[in-house]
């Protein structure tokens, strides 16, 4: 194995150690042997989960006037996916092996012996896998099945009269949007752009789950579907605030470049709108989060790669060390009225808008995250070992760190914990901080252990704080202290 390789192992370990001792998340029904592609979330987990889902909202659905947060079933009737295309076009190429019955990936396996597949028809792939005789990645079998094609969304049949009343759980959120569309629009005025924003579950019978929060059955995503009218594509109302904006882009067969939006519409023929998008996501991630430029890009999409609703397709990836590079965690997708027009068709229902006076169906630009990949990401990108100071450290933004202040009392006596307590209790009641109270083993034990999860301020109450009511505030990543007033505390942590 090559040295980079066993050492993203040796992270990928170390992180999933560290996750699952700490609560941050571990396999879900665990105690019974789990079960590939589903994963729980402990305390912190969910914490950093809920902060990445809040900041995306106040960044993505406070940007637009008329852009609200809707929630819907994840259980949708079988005609919504006839409209949609999933249930004939939602399909990944599935080999069994004849040996064992193992079922696993015609593009995986051929991926991972480095043959590209984007391009390959179902036949190709089935031919190049016979003619450099691969073998079964469980059993190392020759003997394979053909590939064919296996849809991916879990059938739910409902009631008791099974399936004639066939439902699915929905592949993505989107669906649910393009359902409401017709309400949101008649129940805000009947104005385009408008936004709908679903986060909410979204379930993928994989055939092969694997790499943890990256290929799951059961995951959340963070979509937001803008109905715009077609021919303003080319528009962007704030253009001039982003138009030199720098993007980084890797269009398709080339190298990444940093590019301004004009440049991008001129050049490389992005529409203003889709560019403004772009720069929005781009801003979010390097500003909102705190993702090093150098691990950020957008890569676009072939026709061949992209999915079968989207005309123009950019995904964004970040470089993660513990998956070998680049990889996809959320993605633009202009849909154009692939599925307004496909409901309305299949529905009679009219989903025509009236709007710069004309009738027509509204196009979809979509903004697609996927929330659990992204948190990975962030366990990814902040996790540091400091071998100097000997410590293993998140350095989360303060935004997204799990637990925002630890409370200890330095001894165990002298009166420390109560005080320690009184503080604790001031914190978590009269703040929005989420707070930590630790009393057992040393001081520099227990501040090992916040700089573990990523804690920003560790308060301290020493025998000085008895005297004089001040405690020290330990920073996280510069491990300086500073003494405070207990009665300035909140302030002061407040206006970090
Ligand atoms: N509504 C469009 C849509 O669902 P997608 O590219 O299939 O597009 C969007 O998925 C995002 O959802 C991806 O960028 C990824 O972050 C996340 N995602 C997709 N499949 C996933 C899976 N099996 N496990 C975890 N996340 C997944």
């Amino acid at each position: 194995m090559r040295k980079k390789e066993s050492s993203a192992i040796e992270k990928l370990d170390k992180i999933t150690n560290l996750a699952i001792k700490r609560g941050f998340f571990w396999p879900t029904a665990e105690i019974y042997g789990g079960k590939a592609g589903f994963y729980s979330y402990g305390h912190l987990g969910k914490s950093v989960k809920n902060k990445f889902e809040s900041l995306w909202r106040s960044h993505f659905i406070k940007e637009g006037e008329n852009f609200y947060e809707i929630e819907s079933s994840a259980i949708l009737p079988e005609p919504v996916f006839v409209a949609s295309g999933h249930l004939e076009h939602f399909n990944d190429p599935l080999i069994e092996c004849k040996t064992c019955h193992f079922r696993f990936r015609a593009d995986q396996l051929l991926e991972d012996q480095g043959i590209k597949t984007a391009d390959m028809t179902i036949e190709e792939m089935s031919k190049v896998i016979m003619d450099k005789r691969l073998k079964c990645p469980k059993c190392n079998s020759w003997h394979l099945s053909e590939a064919k094609w296996f849809n991916m969304m879990f059938p739910v049949p409902l009631g008791a009269v099974g399936v004639k009343d066939m439902a699915y759980l929905t592949p993505e959120t989107a669906q649910a949007a393009y359902l409401a569309f017709k309400r949101e629009f008649e129940a805000t005025r009947k104005r385009l752009p408008l936004g709908i924003a679903i986060i909410g579950k979204a379930f993928r019978n994989e055939i092969s789950p694997r790499q943890l929060f990256f290929r799951l059955r059961e995951f959340t995503q963070a979509e937001l579907q803008i109905f715009f009218d077609p021919d303003e594509l080319d528009k962007a109302e704030k253009w001039n605030e982003i138009s030199r904006y720098k993007l980084i882009l890797q269009p398709q067969g080339e190298k990444t470049q940093e590019i301004s939006c004009n440049d991008a519409h001129k050049k490389i023929e992005i529409p203003q709108f889709y560019a403004y998008h772009m720069a929005l996501v781009q801003k979010f991630y390097l500003e909102k989060l705190g993702i090093p430029k150098s691990k950020f890009r957008f890569r676009e999409l072939g026709e061949n790669e992209r999915a079968f609703y989207n005309k123009i397709h950019w995904d964004i990836e970040l470089d993660l060390e513990t998956l070998g590079g680049f990889k996809e965690v959320a993605g633009i997708h202009y849909r154009t009225d692939h599925d307004l027009l496909g409901h309305e068709k299949h529905s009679k229902e009219k989903l025509h808008v009236f709007w710069n006076n004309k009738s027509f169906i509204p196009h979809v630009l979509e903004l697609s995250f996927g929330v659990d990949r992204n948190v990975w990401a962030l366990l990814d990108i902040f996790y540091k070992e400091e071998l100097k100071n000997e410590r293993t450290i998140f350095t989360f933004g303060k935004t997204i760190a799990p637990i925002d202040v630890a409370v200890f009392p330095l001894v165990s006596r002298e009166g420390m914990p109560k005080k320690a307590l009184e503080v604790y209790n001031m914190l978590k009641k009269e703040t929005s901080l989420s707070c930590f109270y630790d009393e057992t083993d040393s001081i520099g034990r227990r501040y090992r252990r916040q700089d573990e999860i990523g804690t920003p301020y560790c308060i301290t109450i020493d025998s000085q704080t008895m005297k004089d009511g001040t405690v020290t505030i330990r920073e996280r990543d510069s491990m300086k202290q500073k003494r405070v007033k207990i009665e300035k505390l909140k302030e002061e942590l407040m206006k970090n």
